[in-house]
């Protein structure tokens, strides 16, 4: 029964959004929403962790939400809100962070990674480090029993899980403790440069990552140079073929063929026939979204009243779990 299973999960708006995005975490969040009631956040306080512009924050916050609702995020059964527009969050993360031992956020991988990234710019700010306690805040406000995210999400849901249980054995039975829920083949999806490193928004090469906006040129052009393996077959085999794999996963999800149908049709073709047939797959695929995000982008005002009002019912949830940790904690 909906209602019965809240679920919190989001994304930054911290530039195009790509297939990643989507496979790893939004259909995941589109094939919920009829039996849970989905909470979509667009965490902008996560956003400005790492260096940002103003307006193009801004503006990638509302596209961002336009991007949820052209994948197929129904406003009428799911929450869609701004991060920042809820305050309980920035409260709540406070809090858990006075319970957070420093020892664990230094081990985090993406602070490991993010923080050497940002050493070598602007130093390594506090915000950085505290990332994951405010993630845990988003989780927890709102009882997330399970948390659909990509695999690299993992280690910080695994964290919110004992914050939530340190608070509980303090202060009594307060939050519900999250697991982690990931999508199959598709929670990591890797760069087309390199399959070692995920697909990733902040990747220096532009022909890494497929952007959901992308147009059929280059869609075509990134797939066309997309690496491959030494060696013929197009076979799943995520070891010892890691690209060919990454390709046959992102022609399984965007087509809906499955992958044992697709190494049968191309067992003993050539990777250009597989590669030109699948940039038609991923164009195909993309195209009802796209369509969609057109006519959201002519219509930006409905879209700010869908996020005014989701802002607001997320708030009165989160208010909640909020007003009980204030008082087991002894806020006068
Ligand atoms: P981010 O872009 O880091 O805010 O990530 C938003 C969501 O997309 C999270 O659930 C991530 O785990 C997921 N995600 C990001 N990159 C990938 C990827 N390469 N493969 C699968 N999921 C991803
Ligand atoms: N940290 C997540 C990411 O980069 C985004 C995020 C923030 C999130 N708060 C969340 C995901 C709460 C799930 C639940 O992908």
């Amino acid at each position: 029964m909906k209602g019965q299973s809240r679920i919190f999960s989001g994304i930054r708006p911290s530039g195009d959004l790509h297939i990643g995005n989507y496979l790893g975490a939004i259909k995941q969040w589109i094939k919920l929403q009829d039996s849970h009631e989905i909470i979509a956040g667009i965490v902008d306080l996560h956003a400005i962790t790492t260096p940002h512009e103003p307006e193009k924050l801004r503006r990638a916050t509302l596209e961002t939400a336009m991007v949820y609702l052209a994948a197929g995020l129904d406003p009428n059964k799911v929450t869609l809100m701004v991060q920042s527009h809820v305050p309980a969050h920035t409260e709540l993360a406070w809090i858990l962070g006075t319970m957070t031992p420093l020892g664990e956020l230094e081990r985090m991988t993406q602070f490991k990674e993010k923080g050497r990234e940002a050493a070598a710019r602007q130093g390594i700010m506090a915000g950085l480090l505290n990332y994951p306690v405010l993630m845990a805040a988003d989780i927890l406000l709102y009882q997330t029993a399970v948390v659909p995210v990509g695999e690299d999400q993992e280690q910080h849901v695994e964290l919110a899980r004992s914050i939530a249980e340190r608070f509980n054995n303090k202060y009594g039975e307060t939050f519900t403790v999250p697991a982690v829920q990931l999508q199959k083949e598709s929670a990591r999806i890797m760069s087309l440069t390199d399959p070692e490193k995920k697909m990733s928004k902040s990747d220096e090469s532009a022909k890494s990552a497929i952007m959901l906006a992308d147009e059929p040129g280059a869609i075509r052009e990134k797939i066309k140079s997309a690496v491959t393996d030494s060696g013929k077959e197009i076979r799943y085999d995520p070891d010892a073929k890691p690209a060919v794999s990454n390709l046959l996963v992102i022609f399984s999800e965007l087509s809906g063929r499955p992958i044992k149908e697709l190494e049968e049709s191309y067992n003993g073709k050539a990777y250009a026939e597989f590669k030109s047939d699948l940039a038609e797959a991923v164009i195909e695929g993309l195209k009802p979204l796209q369509a969609k995000l057109t006519e959201l982008r002519e219509n930006e005002q409905a879209v700010l009243t869908i996020l005014r009002d989701g802002s607001e019912k997320a708030a009165a949830i989160a208010n909640k779990t909020l007003a009980s940790v204030r008082e087991k904690i002894g806020f006068l």
